[in-house]
């Protein structure tokens, strides 16, 4: 069996991985963190700066004193409240450390050197560099011009290549652009045989209501899809390390073994409490985000900045010049923005903090885009 850590170990010793996966580790954090002020605005992880909400520190802070324990007979409580919440068999749900660990699981289970994990490209980065480090093929195609996955040509890869894993993730990061539920629908009714559909919704909750649709349906339908969430973004968990992951019992079955099927402790308890708020917490953090995302395109309209319509809590603006010194200089300023995603040289990922934050970034940014 490989286990989380000993599949983390093979990573090490497989070379860069070691030094690629992990999104702290690519946006900076651990490096910038020496130099970086205490008023820094974080900007850079698609974080979510409103955190857990009271209960689930509530429930971290009664259960640190019991955390000596695993409490393997606590995760059920937390399989079953995703299961209702999501309308799915328990049998149906895997919970992990993060949706990351859900992602590499299916990675494992279902490419090889020869069936590959076929995505658009760019999206998470992480994901690709994460399955060539494992060994796997990849097939990366471009997004098409209005930046979603152009699921036709992700079918075609996956029979040319007689099966494989089809990794899509909407709201796409880093564009924040949406697939639309028409196209989601019609892959998965047209996957070739020996392929799975990984959707990645970990951004899905930011999502207008009359445009989201959780490929989850498809899981309820028994399809051939892996869908995961996490509780790192609207849920603003993202230290907490809890995601999880739908799918039928046989995807579920074949994942397993790249699990390590245990996670934090109180990770399991803030988490189950965070969901019985899902109903107020959601609705409530979107239009926020809503808010705030509105009045930043304003801002960059009355500026004449161009940025990819945001379908998350990040968006993508265009600073017409090399982004790699502009975001930089936005660090000396104070301000922590997203690493380059190539081949989108001039694009400048943000992440929606607070008001306060995003004054700080209004400031910088016109500092910087002026000159
Ligand atoms: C698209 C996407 N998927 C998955 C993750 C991993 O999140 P976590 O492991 O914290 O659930 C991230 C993190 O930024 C992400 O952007």
């Amino acid at each position: 069996m490989v286990t989380r850590r000993s599949f983390m170990g093979q990573l090490a010793v497989a070379g860069a991985a070691g030094a690629y996966f992990g999104e702290t580790l690519i946006a900076g954090h651990a490096q910038a963190k020496p130099a970086a002020p205490s008023t820094m605005a974080w900007l850079d992880a698609n974080e979510n700066p409103a955190g857990p909400p009271r209960s689930a520190i509530e429930a971290m802070v009664h259960s640190a004193p019991h955390s000596w324990r695993y409490h393997f007979d606590e995760f059920n409580a937390l399989t079953q409240a995703i299961a209702q919440s999501e309308q799915v068999a328990p049998e149906q749900v895997m919970f992990g450390v993060g949706s990351s660990e859900v992602i590499a699981s299916a990675i494992c289970a279902f490419a090889s050197a020869t069936k590959p994990m076929i995505t658009a490209s760019p999206t998470y980065d992480i994901i690709v560099q994460l399955a060539r480090a494992m060994g796997k093929a990849v097939v990366e195609i471009p997004l098409t011009q209005q930046w979603s996955y152009p699921v036709k040509q992700l079918a075609a890869e996956a029979t040319k290549a007689g099966g494989g894993l089809i990794y899509l993730c909407n709201p796409n990061n880093p564009t924040a652009s949406l697939t639309a539920k028409e196209d989601v629908h019609w892959l998965v009714n047209n996957l070739p045989p020996d392929t799975v559909l990984f959707v990645d919704e970990a951004y899905l909750e930011f999502v207008d209501p009359n445009l989201a649709e959780s490929a989850i349906k498809y899981v309820r339908d028994q399809k051939n899809v892996v869908v995961a969430r996490t509780f790192s973004k609207i849920y603003g968990m993202a230290g907490v390390r809890a995601g999880f992951g739908c799918a039928r019992q046989d995807l579920i079955a074949a994942m397993n073994p790249f699990m390590d099927n245990v996670i934090p402790y109180l990770g399991v308890r803030a988490a189950t409490a965070a969901l019985q708020e899902k109903a107020t917490l959601l609705p409530e953090r979107r239009n926020n985000n809503t808010r705030i995302r509105g009045e930043l395109c304003q801002w960059l309209d009355a500026h004449k900045v161009r940025y990819i319509p945001s379908h998350a809590n990040f968006i993508m603006i265009d600073v017409k010049r090399e982004v790699r010194p502009f975001s930089a200089a936005m660090f000396r300023e104070g301000v922590a923005v997203g690493r380059p995603f190539p081949p989108l040289n001039t694009m400048l990922r943000v992440t929606l903090g607070n008001d306060a934050d995003m004054q700080r970034f209004r400031q910088a940014f016109l500092k910087l885009y002026s000159t």
